[in-house]
């Protein structure tokens, strides 16, 4: 038991009856219609489904990105409907870590600064943040390219770096968008089992979303999405 009252085994994520609707053009789409998941600590969960089933509107609102029209959202054991924009943002830059199929690396910084910038944000030392970054970044073999910007890094390299970025903070649950979809299938081998072993090491918990059937199942369950619910497959 932490100081909480949560016992450790508590799930770090819950969807709880998530929908989700969006209104375009007189239509309405009901993408998610009463999601319900968990994820445990460690845990690492694939989600799949068909383009268009729904998958990065999950995780958006996963990740407190968006909000859910019904239902609630629970990080940590906190339930996140209820929070401001700001607690929600805090909630996010501490518990929450993300790696999107485009790296989203800042053009204007080295790979090192990028993995540097989340840390000194949540409130982390510099010698610290630079010390952790260069770990992370040495683990997963971009030693020799710590100054190296985004521009001048492989796609690979640049995934990687946004990988170590989204763990950088030790987030308690990493949310990855097909972090690995926009790289030739060899590539995406070797990137993607990197993040795997770099998320077990670090104990975080993960829910990935691929259209890989086989990087599915080296994760430790998959949830399929089907109809705007999940369903374990
Ligand atoms: N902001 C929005 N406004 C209106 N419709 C949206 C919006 N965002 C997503 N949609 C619709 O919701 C559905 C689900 O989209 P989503 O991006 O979540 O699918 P996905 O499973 O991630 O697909 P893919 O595998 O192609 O990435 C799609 O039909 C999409 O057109
Ligand atoms: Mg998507």
């Amino acid at each position: 038991m932490n100081d909480a009252g949560n016992s450790t085994d508590d799930p770090v994520l819950v969807l709880d009856n998530v929908t989700r609707t969006f209104r375009e053009g007189g239509n309405q789409l009901d993408v998610l219609n009463g999601v319900q998941a968990s994820v445990k600590p460690g845990e690492i969960v694939a989600l799949v489904g068909p383009s268009g089933s729904g998958k990065t509107t999950l995780l958006q609102v996963a990740g407190l990105l968006d909000r859910p029209d019904k239902g609630d959202v629970w990080i940590g054991g906190a339930a996140c409907g209820k929070m401001t924009d700001r607690e929600r943002t805090q909630t996010r830059r501490q518990r929450i870590g993300f790696v999107y199929q485009f790296h989203h690396l800042l053009p204007d910084f080295s790979a090192l600064e990028n993995v540097v910038l989340p840390q000194r944000i949540a409130g982390r030392g510099i010698s610290q943040s630079e010390a952790h970054a260069k770990d992370l970044l040495g683990r997963l073999g971009l030693e020799e390219r710590l100054n190296h910007r985004p521009g001048k890094l492989s796609g690979g390299e640049r995934q990687r770096v946004a990988i170590a970025r989204g763990v950088a903070n030790n987030p308690d649950v990493l949310l990855g968008d097909e972090p690995t979809g926009n790289l030739d299938q060899r590539t995406a081998d070797t990137v993607f089992q990197a993040l795997l072993d770099l998320v077990r090491e670090h104990n975080v918990s993960a829910l990935i979303a691929t259209h890989n059937a086989e990087l599915a199942q080296r994760m430790d369950r998959t949830l399929v999405v089907h109809d705007g619910k999940l369903i374990p497959e």
